[in-house]
């Protein structure tokens, strides 16, 4: 059988399978229905300093293919996040955890990640949400802008030796220019992407099914996007990529990986399945057998060019 270890920064993960932010909770909730040890790793819903109630209601709804969501980062908080949830990731916790952060300053993502790096802990890591399109300050805003990436990833490099992954938004001209900045001030590695911005509107009500107007779109409508800003990030970087967007199925999941990703998240398909993350990781098992590949590093980034790309 294929070895499908994978090692990012300083960090070694069974399998490439990783739970995306925001659609996994905490991953404790889900313990007992999904075999949560077959994954890579789950990475948290966002941490902001202080608990966040989110956005009024309608707050999520179904489009063609995908879903729009407007939570506005509902969590419970830095120090409540410290004290109830971070020791229930003892020893007989599995997946590895990465904690996704998220601020409205570079200040509040700083002290964020400083109060969960000052107790004791298993986590591995940091994801980094700079690419939140759903609060009026902060969140998008770093994901951006090049400049203020490099800063806010170069301080939050200072305060950790952990695993540091940066999210980059897809509602940008160039992703490869904020990835480059991440990479240039110390990240580990990028995982892309975030949402992109999109609206469904009500014809008989005239209004958006979103109570904030507009939202993040995620699943299969976007995984089209996914695999162009990963390609190009791949291209352009020489750190680890982490492939998000649309990934319903294991075949979702090595196109992924062709297109350059190290490991994958899985998203939006756990609200229609909270298993869908173990099965993509049999999936990509399986496929890896039957092609008879031995090593899965000769898959990542391994798409045969056809003919030489004229949008760069
Ligand atoms: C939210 C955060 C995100 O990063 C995203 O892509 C969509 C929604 C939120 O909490 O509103």
């Amino acid at each position: 059988m294929t070895d499908i270890n994978i090692s990012i920064g300083n960090a070694t993960f069974k399998n490439q399978v990783f739970m995306a932010s925001g659609t996994f909770g905490y991953g404790i909730e889900l313990a007992d229905t999904v075999n949560i040890g077959l994954l890579g790793a789950i990475i948290t819903k966002s941490i902001t300093l202080l608990p966040r109630e989110g956005n009024p209601p309608p707050r999520i709804v179904e489009t063609l293919s995908g879903m729009i969501n407007s939570i506005g980062l509902a969590n419970v908080g830095s120090e409540t996040f410290v004290k109830e949830i971070l020791p229930q990731y003892d020893k007989s916790f599995l997946p590895k955890v990465i904690v996704n952060i998220a601020g409205s300053t570079e200040t509040e993502y700083c002290e964020t990640l400083k109060l969960i790096e000052s107790v004791s802990s298993n986590i591995i890591g940091y994801e980094i949400n700079i690419s939140c399109p759903n609060v009026s300050k902060g969140g998008m805003e770093f994901g951006i802008d090049a400049d203020l990436t490099a800063r806010l990833t170069e301080k939050l490099r200072k305060a950790t030796d952990r695993l540091l992954i940066m999210k980059l938004s897809p509602n940008v001209t160039d992703i490869t220019a904020i990835g480059k900045s991440a990479q240039e001030a110390g990240a580990d590695a990028v995982s892309a992407i975030n949402t992109v911005i999109g609206m469904s509107v009500d014809i008989n009500s005239r209004t958006s099914n979103i109570s904030t107007t507009y939202g993040g779109l995620s699943g299969p409508a976007i995984k089209p996007i996914g695999l162009a800003m990963v390609h190009k990030l791949f291209t352009a970087l020489s750190i680890p990529v982490i492939g998000i967007g649309g990934i319903v199925n294991a075949s979702d999941a090595v196109e992924y990986i062709l297109a350059g990703a190290t490991a994958i998240q899985v998203g939006t398909a756990s609200f229609r399945d909270p298993n869908s993350g173990p099965e993509i990781v049999v999936g990509i098992e399986s496929f890896l057998d039957t092609n008879k590949i031995s090593n899965f590093n000769d898959l990542i980034g391994r798409l045969k060019t056809r003919n030489k790309s004229v949008t760069g």
